[in-house]
């Protein structure tokens, strides 16, 4: 019987979850039993860095460059506990419009023999990954990004993890910040979604959390924090996502850069927020930028479970044939929507029913929301 070949892509940034999901996709492809019952043989074969190595991988060249790298269950067996990915990403797009690569891509399929494709990435891997499925390419999608902010799926690989960094983070700050009666403000990524603030703020049980879905009022935050201090706190942690910004303001953007998909290189609001704040306040502010930490480290234990799960259900997919779907975990069901819903919408934090306006931090009732 003909091997059906599956390859195999991770994309975008990269954060804790793609391993386990890439690792229970070679498992479960290449599964004698599951095989024999299904009566398909497959082969996985994992493509390095994300869209560029299937703009770089030229069958006729004999892939010299090391672009594709044949997978199997011992290669893959211990990869679930590792961060990262071990088959390398990048934020290549090949239909920008300045240097348009989607030909070479749809010929490198071709001529790899690749029958299926499992896409592994964000809002940008995917909407590229819809592109190649209107291009006729049979493809699935899992959803990952420590931002939570795609559409179509209540969970995203990476989120937890991140989220556990900052809980850890705070808690290493909150130490120092009470010796020395500091304010701290952390901040957190997350572009335009404050998924990672917010969730990541509460577990960490932040005092203050600042998100893009809500600009935020500087005299509100000092007003806040002088209440704090009034009722003898001897130190405040402060959480903002690196895109919230000041009410009438804009975002902070680092370098006024933008990256392969014109997203804005966001980052320095809580470095501003804390002088603003000190100058304000005359109370001790530093600030903290947990940055690439919080896509950092092995994955958690729910990343892990997750990866597991996705990779599993990519499978189910590719075996039922039901291509152009991205793997999605829906009201507690690991579930699929269609690829192209997705592209181009976000999920963000809505404001009215999950956020607490008056004192800039999560919500205190939460069956009141229905
Ligand atoms: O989308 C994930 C993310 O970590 C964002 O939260 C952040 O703004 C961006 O990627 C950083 O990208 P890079 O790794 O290219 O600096």
């Amino acid at each position: 019987m003909k091997k059906t070949r599956i390859g195999i892509l991770t994309g975008g940034g990269d954060c804790a979850g793609l391993n386990p999901a890439i690792k229970w996709v070679v498992k479960t492809a290449t599964d004698d039993r599951l095989q024999a019952e299904r009566g398909v043989q497959y082969e996985v074969i994992g493509i390095r860095d994300g869209w560029r190595g299937l703009v770089r991988a030229d069958a006729s060249g004999g892939d010299a460059e090391g672009w594709l790298v044949p997978l199997d269950q011992a290669i893959v067996r211990t990869w679930d506990r590792f961060g990262g990915t071990m088959l390398g990403t990048s934020r290549t797009n090949p239909y920008d419009p300045r240097n348009d690569q989607s030909k070479k891509v749809l010929e490198n399929i071709e001529r790899l023999g690749l029958d299926a494709i499992v896409a592994i990435g964000g809002e940008d891997t995917l909407g590229v990954a819809a592109r190649l499925v209107r291009e006729g390419v049979n493809l699935v999608g899992i959803p990952k990004t420590i931002d939570k902010d795609l559409w179509g799926t209540d969970y995203t690989l990476g989120f937890e993890s991140a989220v556990n960094v900052i809980v850890e983070e705070i808690d290493r700050l909150r130490t120092t910040a009470g010796s020395h009666k500091r304010i701290f403000v952390v901040e957190t990524m997350g572009r335009t979604a404050g998924w990672l603030a917010l969730e990541g703020g509460e577990s960490a049980g932040a005092y203050i959390i600042l998100i893009p879905e809500h600009d935020f009022s500087v005299e509100k935050v000092n007003e806040l924090v002088l209440e704090g201090r009034k009722r003898e706190a001897r130190y405040e942690i402060i959480v903002v996502a690196e895109g919230a910004k000041p009410a009438g303001g804009l975002e902070t953007v680092r370098d006024g850069g933008v990256d392969a998909f014109g997203h804005k290189v966001l980052g320095g609001i809580g470095e501003a927020l804390a002088k603003e704040i000190m100058d304000a306040t005359k109370l001790e502010t530093r600030s903290v930028v947990l940055s690439h930490l919080q896509r950092g480290g092995a994955p958690c234990a729910y990343d892990r479970r997750m990866g597991r799960y996705f990779g599993i259900a990519a499978v189910d997919l590719i075996v039922r044939g039901d291509f152009g779907r991205l793997v999605s975990y829906r009201n507690g069901r690991i579930t699929s929507v269609p690829i192209g819903d997705v592209a181009g919408k976000l999920s963000l934090v809505d404001v009215k029913t999950q956020y607490d306006t008056e004192r800039y931090n999560g919500r205190r009732t939460i069956l009141a929301n229905g």
